[in-house]
């Protein structure tokens, strides 16, 4: 059956480079603008786009001073139930507490918060059929499956729940075409592969993938115009650089898809006035892309972007004082 292609046209005049100036500078003012409308209806998002700001200006060599992100997490850290929320009064989120942990291990200063009461709280999240709720409102999605292991992995704590029925909810999340969905018979998304495959390289447990036909499928979210979608008849976006890439990094299959036309894509999502990537190009730039982009770009072996983890979407040095070794194909 054929599918359709949908696709955009890549402008006439793609930057040659990443301009690493103005993506510098973007990023550290984006975090300063607290009086502007994005910031205030951005609350929600909070700590996680601290997690996107602060990795992409590590990726980059221009990470900050530590103190006024660490002390905004210590005041979002809940007392009775241990999880971290988006932003200060806002309930506890399980996404927001993994990103909270990756902050504070790219910064090595873990002490600044409860981090039994972090193991507490995720434990709290298992359901019986080994998935994980995203909060105390009950959403059940394989992103929280894997931000419950990547968590617990950061902190060394994996023991603090059922991890082989924790294996058994994703297992049940695969699909006919290799590729993995939020949850059991949903259809196969790129984000939510990265969080299957990722998870289950924190596990230990590659061996649930079919290499071969999720590689093939994830090679079929290129486009013509070099960039990827998420799934088929999508547009491309600069984040599903990441979300595809690092998966096939992990599966060891990264050379199967067309490197050069990728890096123009992803180059052409820069805006030069700006600074900052966008979805695609011409589209308003922001700190998720932004990261997304240059991942992708240290995935694919830029010189002037530390390496980063495909697994934890964190610097690979971070990875590796913390000891850790998520398992890859090679
Ligand atoms: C696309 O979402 C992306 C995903 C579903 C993956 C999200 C992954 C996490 C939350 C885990 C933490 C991530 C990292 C990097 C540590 P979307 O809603 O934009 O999808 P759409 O493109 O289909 O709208
Ligand atoms: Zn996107």
């Amino acid at each position: 059956m054929a599918t359709l292609i949908k696709d955009i046209s890549l402008q006439e005049a793609i930057p040659t480079r990443i301009i690493f100036e103005k993506h510098i500078e973007f990023i550290k003012e984006y975090g300063q603008k607290d009086n502007s409308y994005e910031y205030g209806m951005t609350d929600y998002l909070r700590v996680s786009g601290m997690y996107w700001g602060l990795t992409a200006l590590e990726l980059v060599n221009s990470l900050p001073p530590q103190f006024e992100f660490v002390e905004y997490i210590k005041k979002c850290q809940d007392p009775s139930s241990g999880g971290i929320s988006a932003c200060l009064k806002h309930d506890p989120h399980i996404l927001h507490t993994l990103s909270a942990v990756q902050i504070l291990c790219i910064y090595n200063y873990l002490d600044a918060i409860d981090v039994d009461g972090v193991v507490r709280y995720i434990k709290s999240l298992q359901q019986q059929d080994g998935s994980f709720m995203g909060d105390k409102w009950g959403e059940i999605d394989t992103r929280f499956s894997f931000c419950a292991v990547a968590t617990l992995s950061l902190l060394n704590r994996m023991d603090a729940i059922d991890v082989n029925k924790a294996v058994d909810f994703v297992a049940s999340c695969k699909n006919f075409d290799g590729g993995f969905g939020s949850r059991p018979l949903s259809e196969s998304h790129a984000g939510l592969i990265y969080c299957c495959v990722g998870f289950l390289s924190i596990t230990n447990r590659l061996d649930i993938v079919d290499r071969d036909t999720l590689a093939w499928w994830l090679c079929e979210r290129q486009l013509p115009s070099g960039g990827l979608n998420g799934r088929p008849e999508k547009l491309p976006d600069v984040c599903y650089s990441w979300w595809v890439l690092s998966t096939l990094t992990i599966l060891g299959r990264l050379h199967w898809i067309d490197q050069d036309s990728l890096k123009n894509f992803i180059l052409a999502c820069q805006d030069t006035e700006t600074g900052g990537f966008a979805d695609r190009p011409g589209d308003i730039a922001d700190p998720f892309h932004t990261l997304f982009g240059l991942a992708a770009m240290s995935l694919l072996g830029h010189e002037s972007i530390q390496k980063v983890n495909p697994t934890f979407c964190m610097p690979q040095h971070v990875i590796d004082r913390l000891q850790l070794k998520p398992q890859i194909f090679i």
